[in-house]
């Protein structure tokens, strides 16, 4: 990048102007010592007070408008290693307005995931977020609007449709998923249709997220639009519990299992979704081949979201089992340096079908004695829905499919870490296809 002599003249200007202001501000505070002596009046106290304040934001103003200097310039990153250029290709930063919309219904506790996206964020205008309200619950839309008085949280929009969702003896007992799923169904038209963004990413508000969960969606906003076999990306590992990854954070994978649970999504696709969604189970009939059509997720190695809320409409036993195991990263990858083209289909799959089946093949005994503990990686095979499952339970991985589809599996080869040893669980090599049959 060639940096011109006006640019750079421009901040060095900058530069000089943050050095006077600072020497006025010690001028200023000297005097004010100086002055103590005399015991200066209310007055000008008050006005020596007004001074120091107004030269502290004028020198803040400076100081932003250097750092936004150097972003644009580049300087920031060139500095001393002038070779150090981050790569092209379809990944990187491209700057897209991605908004938060945070799903909130009666949980107070909602601050406490207002509070991480809000620590982490980098930038209120590139991230707004944007909380919807179902549940007219006061004391969470009280807890909500806090945010909105102080600019933490830049929407604050309420599900109009209260009304009752007549069901039958057997499903009402699921009314909550009728409910959810009006309620994204409304939130994501506002989002998409009234707001007109082109892109968001969907939390709930009992959601955790890691240090880097803005720059991984950043990132990845990249391959979302630029590689039509794929309709999301996911904060998300199905199997991602402690022990069961490896210490790779910037791993990331392509998944045929819509995993949710932070998850960022095109307008174009809700366009074409949206108007025949669900009313109940919305989760479900998105992994469905219907809408799914094949299409792909991106997912990490280590989730990037975890989940504290127990006591959610269909958690329980679930999350004592699962959710509350779920490994949460906690180390910054600067996804948006690095070249994520790797995950575009016609890079992944060759160079995936020759990782996982070079890999020598052992049975779940080998793996689970630890005799082949000295290669780095191991595949099992499975070929029946049975077997599937045995195998799973043996390991300790997730053994349900949805659609057909294992959760976590691509092409059906679900990778995991088994005692520190890498897994691949995989169909034969010349799979064609998943069987709906498989529930
Ligand atoms: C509100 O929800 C009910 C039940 O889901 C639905 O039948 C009705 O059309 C909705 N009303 C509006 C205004 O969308
Ligand atoms: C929404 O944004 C797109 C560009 O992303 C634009 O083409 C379209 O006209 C906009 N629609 C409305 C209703 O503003
Ligand atoms: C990024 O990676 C792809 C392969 O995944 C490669 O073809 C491309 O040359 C790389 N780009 C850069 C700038 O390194």
């Amino acid at each position: 990048m060639v940096m011109t002599n006006v640019r750079r003249k421009h901040v060095l200007c900058v530069v000089v102007a943050v050095f006077i202001s600072w020497n006025a501000i010690m001028y200023y505070v000297l005097m004010s010592r100086h002055a103590r002596k005399k015991i200066p009046s209310d007055v000008e106290l008050d006005n020596l007070d007004f001074g120091i304040q107004n030269q502290l934001r004028r020198n803040l103003e400076l100081l932003s408008k250097l750092r936004s200097l150097r972003n644009e310039t580049g300087l920031g990153m060139k500095s001393d290693r002038t070779q150090h250029v981050a790569p092209p290709g379809p990944s990187g930063d491209d700057n897209v307005v991605l908004p938060i919309l945070m799903i909130a219904c009666d949980r107070v506790t909602v601050s406490r995931s207002l509070d991480l996206l809000i620590k982490y964020r980098t930038s209120k205008e590139r991230f707004p977020i944007i909380v919807s309200q179902d549940c007219n619950h006061k004391l969470t839309s009280d807890v909500i609007q806090k945010y909105i008085a102080s600019d933490n949280v830049q929407k604050h929009i309420k599900h109009p449709n209260q009304t009752d969702i007549p069901l039958n003896k057997k499903d009402k007992k699921f009314l909550g998923y009728y409910k959810i799923a009006r309620h994204y169904k409304w939130a994501l038209d506002q989002i998409f249709l009234k707001f007109n963004y082109s892109t968001a990413i969907i939390v709930e508000d009992d959601l955790d997220i890691s240090p880097d969960f803005f720059e991984y969606f950043a990132a990845t906003h990249r391959i979302l639009t630029s590689d039509p076999s794929v309709w999301c990306v996911s904060a998300w590992n199905d199997n991602g519990k402690n022990g069961m990854v490896s210490d790779e954070p910037e791993l990331l994978y392509r998944s045929d299992f819509f995993p949710g649970l932070g998850w960022m999504l095109e307008r174009k696709t809700w366009l074409e979704i949206g108007p025949k969604w669900p009313i109940t189970f919305w989760d479900d009939w998105m992994r469905h081949q219907d809408q799914r059509k094949d299409r792909v997720c991106i997912r990490p190695e280590i989730c990037r979201t975890s989940t504290f809320g127990k006591k959610g409409v269909s958690k329980g036993l679930y999350f004592d089992k699962h959710l509350k195991h779920i490994k949460l990263n906690d180390q910054f990858v600067a996804f948006t340096k690095k070249n994520l083209s790797y995950l575009m289909k016609e890079n992944y799959d060759p160079w995936f079908k020759h990782m996982v089946y070079d890999t020598p093949e052992v049975t779940v005994a080998e793996v689970m004695s630890g005799s082949k503990k000295h290669l780095k990686a191991l595949r099992v095979t499975y070929t029946t829905k049975e077997q599937y499952k045995s195998t799973a339970k043996k390991l300790g991985i997730m053994d349900d499919f949805k659609a057909g589809v294992p959760r976590v599996a691509y092409r059906g080869v679900v990778s995991f870490v088994y005692k520190g040893q890498r897994i691949y669980f995989a169909p034969k090599s010349d799979w064609q296809k998943y069987d709906i049959k498989w529930t």
